[in-house]
């Protein structure tokens, strides 16, 4: 059996369409994904829209809508960006669902019958932008100290959920995994959070009605956070478990998730499922957040980054690969058109596209398209074919830890190497003396060897155009899984290659 691979973005909100921080997160999953996919790993990825809670039902009250209205119609625009941008998800989860919201109630009557849940009293500062309250202490100037905006005071009776009773034990599990919560940095962040100390925390609200009512105490309903965390083990079917997903799939390998949401995936999301005897997540990998040419994305500003306008423009392939590649996975990243045109000019079209062209139009030019054999090899060669074993072994590093612009840099070396290994062999000086036929050919199949393996590497950053090399290599881009395929010589001599258009074409600026 082949192991199983579980990966997760944060659900949506449904009050926001969808822009470039959604897209990068899931893209991000995406990728990864698609690399444990092509290494043979049984993978379930999971996304979807968190619809419940205040901020949703504002949202619709201002459009003049029911919040499951609203939700049906932004969900559209989510499914349709994940489909424009090559998302291969296995399950999409709506928190409106019945399977979710049974599962929710679940969760809670577990939690409750371990004497985890009491009924109180509580009254603090809220902020329902962020829908969390915060003490006195906690604020900033009477504000937010997450968003930075008015806080209102608010008592309610609130159910609690007994989280200080699970500092010590959320403690040992940070400190006995040290990859539980990645980057380091996010890391000590919350470590030194949870050793200040937790408190009990409010999982129901009274003063509005858009969620799950708590069960047995339907005024109440479940807090937001509380239901919307729960998506993780709900798509895979908790309770009930009637596919086996829970079973084959939980422990979750990853939660991909912005910097903003770190603690409630990493003090309040483990201690739930500490106190319902439910195995914590492997990992959590917080990502840094994107500002658009140098400012805050914003709504005020109009300069939210509308991720369908950029693949009408440059492409689907071109938009994934800048993300990854232009900001370390876990720090922050400027997002500018200049920065995105850069890449594509200078990585895609020359170095990529370039490599395909040139070593496709040369073997059409003296070869008519049909692969040489591989028969007179120099020390050239060698070196050029032994940096392809290392830097498949580079690449898997660097994916398991996230590294994905580094993972890039090293598939980016090897393109590098393949058009040097042009200039070096200078197969238009070759191709002028019959006598050299087969050191000709010999050059013209290593050089599209390497393209293949390229294409493979390549294949989960953007897999349209893994596709299209593959379909020029070998007639099928079909199966781009390592296992059988990553080793040197899968190309075979006599096969016919066919004549790339460019891939990438060049964008001209002004
Ligand atoms: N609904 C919650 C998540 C619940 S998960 C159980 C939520 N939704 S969100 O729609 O507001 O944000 C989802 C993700 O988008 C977060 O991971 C957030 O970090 C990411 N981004 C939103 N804006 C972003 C940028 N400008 N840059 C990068 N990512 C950003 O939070």
């Amino acid at each position: 059996m082949s192991q199983p691979f579980y990966i997760t973005t944060p659900i949506y909100y449904v009050n926001d369409v969808p822009h470039i921080g959604h897209a990068y997160t899931t893209l991000a999953c995406d990728v990864m994904a698609r690399y444990k996919r092509a290494r043979g790993h049984e993978v379930f990825f999971l996304t979807g829209t968190d619809e419940h809670g205040q901020k949703v039902e504002k949202a619709a009250q201002a459009k003049g809508e029911t919040p499951l209205e609203l939700a049906d119609r932004v969900v559209k625009r989510f499914q349709a960006l994940w489909e424009r941008l090559n998302i291969s998800h296995t399950d999409f989860i709506r928190t409106t669902q019945e399977r979710h919201k049974k599962g929710v109630r679940r969760l809670f009557e577990k939690i409750q019958a371990n004497n985890d849940i009491y009924l109180g009293a509580y009254e603090d500062w809220y902020c329902t932008p962020c829908e969390t309250f915060w003490t006195e202490t906690q604020l900033l100037d009477g504000k937010c100290p997450d968003c930075g905006r008015p806080t209102e005071k608010l008592k309610e009776e609130s159910y609690f959920f007994r989280m200080s009773k699970y500092q010590q034990a959320l403690l040992d599990h940070i400190e006995a995994n040290p990859d539980f919560i990645q980057p380091k940095t996010r890391r000590n962040e919350i470590l030194s959070f949870v050793r200040e100390g937790l408190r009990d925390l409010s999982i129901s609200r009274t003063s509005f009605s858009w969620g799950i009512p708590v069960p047995g105490d339907e005024k109440h309903v479940i807090y937001v956070w509380f239901d919307a965390l729960t998506n993780y083990i709900t798509a895979l079917g908790y309770p009930e478990d009637p596919q086996g997903h829970f079973a084959t799939f939980w422990p979750v390998d990853a939660h991909v998730i912005g910097k903003d949401i770190l603690r409630f995936h990493t003090v309040y999301w483990p201690t739930f499922l500490l106190a319902a005897g439910i195995p914590l997540p492997k990992k959590v990998f917080a990502h840094g957040w994107w500002t658009v040419e140098g400012q805050k994305m914003s709504k005020s500003l109009m300069n939210v980054v509308e991720p369908n306008m950029l693949v009408d423009k440059y492409g689907v392939d071109a938009i994934r690969y800048f993300l990854m590649r232009e900001v370390p996975f876990g720090l922050d990243g400027d997002f500018s058109h200049a920065a995105l045109v850069h890449r594509i000019n200078s990585d895609l079209a020359n170095d990529l596209g370039n490599l395909v062209s040139r070593s496709t139009a040369m073997v059409t030019k003296y070869f008519r398209g049909e692969l040489p054999a591989a028969e007179v090899q120099t020390e050239v060669d060698a070196a050029f074919s032994a940096r392809f074993p290392a830097a498949l072994r580079t690449v898997d590093a660097q994916m398991n830890e996230m590294a994905f612009n580094k993972a890039l840099q090293a598939i980016w070396e090897l393109i590098s190497a393949a058009n040097k290994y042009i200039d070096e062999t200078a197969p238009w000086t070759l191709a002028k003396d019959p006598a050299q036929s087969a050191r000709l050919g010999t050059v013209m199949y290593n050089l599209l060897e390497g393209t293949r393996l390229i294409a493979l590497l390549v294949n989960p950053f953007m897999p349209d155009t893994a596709r299209r090399i593959m379909t020029i290599l070998c007639g099928s881009g079909e199966d781009l899984t390592f296992a059988g395929n990553d080793n040197w010589g899968g190309l075979k001599p006599g096969s016919q290659i066919l004549k790339a258009e460019p891939l990438f074409p060049r964008i001209e600026t002004e």
